[in-house]
């Protein structure tokens, strides 16, 4: 979609002017004001909406009125929903150019432009019938920079659903590492076989032998000038999770192509940074498999050895994520970086307790984690703080091993997480975004259809560009 900001709406025509309408105030429109809010009584709450046909008075087909709650309540973020519930009604009357005015004050340009790219994203490559999309839309009171940095906010997101949304076939492990290598202004490096075996990831290359893909490593790296701060992300990257020899029941394996949305993520961010231009350094790392059951499986009662030299029991073969992830996270450590973030659809038990809105949240910094909350509660994403507690790794100890990689279902996601900490060096800032829940929805939610979301694309995007 392009996105243009413009003056005054007389500088545009095209076939629907949306406007932005608080309760109790009237618009800039008369036959609004005249026919919508006197007539109708239509109050304006938030995410409301009126189409009314001009029947040919002034240059625009139709006006759509979108209510916009009271005017000392607005925020970005409820702006940002009220341009998505707008979008969905343009679509329906199949608009394809429309010029937005919503009288605010603040330049909301960043989270107008990501609002409209969300709503209007669809997955329908693979379809003969194309989904109705808007082409073209004009903002007025907004600025064309704050414009333009939602709509690399918005590409980064379809680009990471678009990738999170591929069926397995197509988005295998070889498949990610072609698509990080063609990244622009990004340096990437992929890991063969042969060299993980070399760098001793042995939790992870386990977890992929069982596969007819190969496994690859792969390490992008982004350096803006003068950069003020070092900061490694790992995306999970199980192309598909089958359970292993663990097999998951039918019905919990349908949506398993998506458990490489930590990694879709991640290449969404990359891309989008050479757009962005951040003064930082960011490493992206994706150790990418995919978890299968086969004559060459890993086994329940395997015993692996990490990249830190740590062993660890096969307890389960679905438990596989945190294992890719534990030889992801020593690598990341070894590269002098301030920060490190891995985003992974790690746990059941993370869906269980937050649902598939909120996104959890865990490390062994405070601080970090309270920046990542606020750096997504700013950016329309939410994400809820689990509990690390050493009580649950007592669930983790094995008498062969230093550890298993599964132990009570209670608690999962806090047990993850702290399996996942003993591969983190203590001098390592470090954040756990679980998005089990919020990556990939079954059904369509608020602004998004269903398939994926994109979860964490945002927030990782606005803590590397502070
Ligand atoms: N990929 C799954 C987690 C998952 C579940 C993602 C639901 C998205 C939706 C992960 O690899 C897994 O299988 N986890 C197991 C762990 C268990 C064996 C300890 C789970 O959560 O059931
Ligand atoms: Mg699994
Ligand atoms: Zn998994």
């Amino acid at each position: 979609m392009e996105i243009k900001a413009v003056k005054e709406i007389s500088e545009v025509s095209c076939e629907v002017l949306v406007i932005g309408m608080f309760e109790g105030e009237k618009t800039s429109q008369e036959l609004v004001n005249k026919f919508v809010i006197e007539k109708d009584k239509f109050e304006g709450k938030l995410c409301t909406t009126y189409l009314l046909p001009t029947l040919g008075q002034g240059q625009f087909d139709k006006i759509l009125v979108v209510g916009c709650g009271k005017r000392e309540e607005f925020s970005a973020n409820k702006l940002r929903s009220a341009i998505s519930k707008a979008v969905k009604k343009l679509q329906q009357i199949k608009a394809k150019n429309v010029c937005f005015d919503f009288d605010v004050q603040e330049d909301f340009g960043k989270a107008a432009a990501i609002g409209a790219g969300i709503a209007n994203y669809a997955f329908d490559k693979y379809k003969k019938d194309k989904a109705d999309r808007i082409e073209k839309a004009y903002f007025t009171k907004f600025s064309q920079n704050s414009l333009d940095e939602g709509n690399v906010y918005a590409s980064a997101m379809e680009f990471t659903r678009n990738l999170a949304n591929e069926p397995a076939a197509y988005a295998t492990p070889s498949k990610l590492a072609e698509i990080a290598q063609n990244l622009e202004n990004v340096e990437t490096k992929v890991f063969e076989k042969a060299e993980i075996e070399k760098m001793g990831m042995g939790a992870y290359l386990a977890v992929g032998q069982g596969s007819a893909q190969a496994p690859k490593f792969i390490h992008m790296k982004y350096c803006g000038q003068n950069p003020k701060k070092r900061i490694a992300i790992i995306g999970k990257g199980i192309c598909f999770d089958s359970g292993g020899l663990d097999i998951k029941p039918a019905s919990s394996m349908l949506t398993m192509k998506d458990d490489m949305s930590g990694a879709a993520a991640i290449l969404g961010v990359m891309n989008a940074l050479s757009k962005l231009r951040p003064e930082v350094e960011v490493h992206g790392i994706i150790a990418a498999c995919e978890n299968m059951p086969s004559g060459s499986s890993y086994k329940p009662g395997d015993i692996l050895t990490a990249k830190n030299g740590k062993t660890i029991e096969v307890d389960n073969t679905d438990a596989e994520g945190r294992l890719t992830l534990a030889d992801a996270l020593c690598y990341a450590c070894e590269l002098n970086v301030d920060e490190v973030i891995d985003v992974a659809t790690l746990t059941g038990a993370c869906v269980v307790a937050l649902g598939s809105t909120i996104s959890g949240i865990l490390g062994n910094s405070e601080e970090l984690i309270n920046e990542l909350v606020n750096d997504g509660k700013e950016n329309g994403e939410k994400f809820w703080p689990l509990p690390m507690d050493k009580d649950y790794f007592d669930s983790l100890k094995s008498s062969v091993a230093d550890m298993k990689n599964t132990g009570s279902r209670m608690g999962g996601a806090s047990i993850a997480g702290v399996f996942l900490k003993e591969f983190v060096t203590d001098n390592v800032k470090w954040a756990h975004l679980d998005i089990a829940g919020t990556a990939y929805i079954e059904k369509p939610h608020n602004e998004f259809i269903s398939g994926s979301t994109g979860a964490s694309v945002r927030t990782l995007l606005a803590h590397i560009c502070k």
